[in-house]
């Protein structure tokens, strides 16, 4: 019997990803996704763990996800919740004791084994199934082949985990341990994403370029071979990976860069602070001088290279000479975006334990002197394209009527009349006006 599934994404793009493979676990059980929560008769929410406004959100969804699970019992419907993603992995007993509604807790690396899981749900238990292990088995290998379209842009999962334990982050405890896939089961995937429609791809990893696994040829193969070899795919024209360290970052990657012309000219490369100091202190690996070189050798090897990145301000013992230094490492590389965040104290983590915590209100002015310098930085590069001609890969129709929305190389928003192609093409227009967060574009003018 047909029944709808509805799920809610938090945090980062590889929980995007895995909810569209949740999607896929459960449609051999007649699942269908809805966009409509109240009409579902399972909710799944994805949950993120990074910073603790994320994880508090959890609870107050699943309060009202009780009311709505009461009310439809009383109209004789039974519904399923389940929680997903990296609360459940960090917190699933919790959950389940104070969330004795929730039917289901699975974490990232348990969820193709829901179809069991949901199964094995028993209404009068009053608690959750829970599978919050980190299998021996590799998930990807029980994932179904069938997949719904994803798109133009998909997302490609090809790195999970972290080994790297920043001192601040969760992420070690909640994906475990770094995992490749094997090169054969990407390029599988990949070529079952075009030929359901996608031209984009954009590989997935907490460490993406820490990717390292065997090759088709029985070799062990890095980051950059994994990237020429899917540039060679028939139907693939735009290849994008996220998110990197800079400490992977080596010179045969970089040689992509100049090499493969559908890598497209973007790269998120968080750096979190300007402060050889807090960069020591966070256990980052590297210092700013090592992240200027990287920059300075990316755009060597390209030019038209755009930078992103991540910023944490706040972190513990930061003082204003330390801010001073993100500050003045931010206006050297001149960033085309970044995601900038106060200093969030993570259960477990060494940094939470440390007796030097920044006080909110100095984080919070902290925050604002950053993003100003960023977003300042970020209209400049988007007024810098008016008057350019770029390719653009039309992803859907724009929420306003008569135009189409699509991305830029440089992975900006670009918007423009419905009438110049189709979802799916890259279509060359002219860029004509420069917002914050994206630009306006007109077909190009023939004359
Ligand atoms: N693997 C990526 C980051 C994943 S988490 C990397 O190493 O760059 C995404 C971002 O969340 C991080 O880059 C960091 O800026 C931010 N973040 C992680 N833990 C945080 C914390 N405890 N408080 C505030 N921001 C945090
Ligand atoms: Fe977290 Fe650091 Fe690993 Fe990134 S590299 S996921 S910030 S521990
Ligand atoms: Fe959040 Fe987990 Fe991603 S903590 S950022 S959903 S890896």
């Amino acid at each position: 019997m047909a029944k709808k599934l509805h799920i809610k994404t938090y945090g980062c793009q590889m929980n995007v990803y895995d909810s569209d493979r949740m999607a896929d676990v459960l449609a051999p059980l007649g699942y269908s996704n809805s966009d409509d929560a109240s009409d579902a008769d399972m909710v799944i929410i994805n949950t993120c763990h990074i910073r603790e406004k994320a994880a508090e959100k959890v609870f107050s969804e699943l309060g009202r996800l009780r009311l709505w699970k009461e009310a439809e019992a009383e109209q004789g419907r039974q519904v399923k919740i389940a929680v997903a993603g990296c609360v459940a992995q960090a917190e699933g007993e919790e959950i389940s004791r104070r969330a004795p509604w929730v039917d289901v807790v699975v974490g990232p690396q348990a969820y193709h084994r829901l179809p069991e899981l949901v199964a094995n749900i028993d209404p009068a238990a009053r608690r959750a199934v829970i599978d919050t292990d980190f299998p021996v088995e590799d998930k990807f290998d029980f994932l179904p082949e069938e997949h719904t379209p994803r798109g133009p842009a998909a997302f490609l999962s090809v790195q999970e985990g972290c080994n790297k334990f920043c001192t601040f982050c969760v992420v070690p405890y909640t994906r475990g341990a770094e995992f490749s896939r094997p090169a054969s089961s990407v390029l599988d995937e990949a070529k079952r994403l075009i030929a359901g429609g996608s031209v984009e791809l954009n590989l997935l990893g907490q460490n993406v370029n820490a990717w390292a696994a065997e090759g088709t040829d029985g070799k062990e193969w890095n980051f950059a071979r994994l990237l020429y070899e899917l540039a060679d795919l028939d139907g693939l024209k735009r290849l994008r990976y996220t998110t990197s360290h800079p400490r992977d970052m080596n010179a045969d990657l970089i040689r992509a860069h100049a090499d493969i012309p559908a890598l497209m000219p973007y790269l998120h490369l968080p750096v979190q602070s300007g402060s050889n100091r807090v960069l020591e202190a966070m256990n980052r690996d590297h210092s700013r001088d090592d992240y200027f070189r990287i920059i300075d050798d990316l755009r060597a090897a390209r030019s038209d290279m755009a930078i992103s990145g991540d910023f944490i301000v706040g972190f513990p013992g930061e003082t204003d000479q330390d801010f001073a230094d993100t500050l003045n490492l931010i206006a050297r590389v001149n960033y085309a975006s970044a995601y900038s965040f106060k200093y969030s104290p993570r259960p477990g983590t060494p940094a939470s334990m440390r007796d030097d915590q920044v006080d909110e209100d100095v984080k919070s002015e902290r925050l604002a002197g950053l993003q100003q310098l960023v977003s300042a930085q970020q209209l400049a590069f988007n007024k810098a394209k008016i008057g350019q001609e770029m390719d653009v890969l039309i992803e859907r129709p724009a929420n306003r009527a008569h135009q189409k929305a699509g991305r830029s190389p440089w992975m900006q928003a670009v918007h423009f009349p419905a009438t110049s192609g189709e979802i799916g093409d890259i279509v060359k227009l002219t860029i004509v006006d420069a917002h914050q967060n994206s630009l306006s574009a007109e077909a190009i003018a023939t004359q």
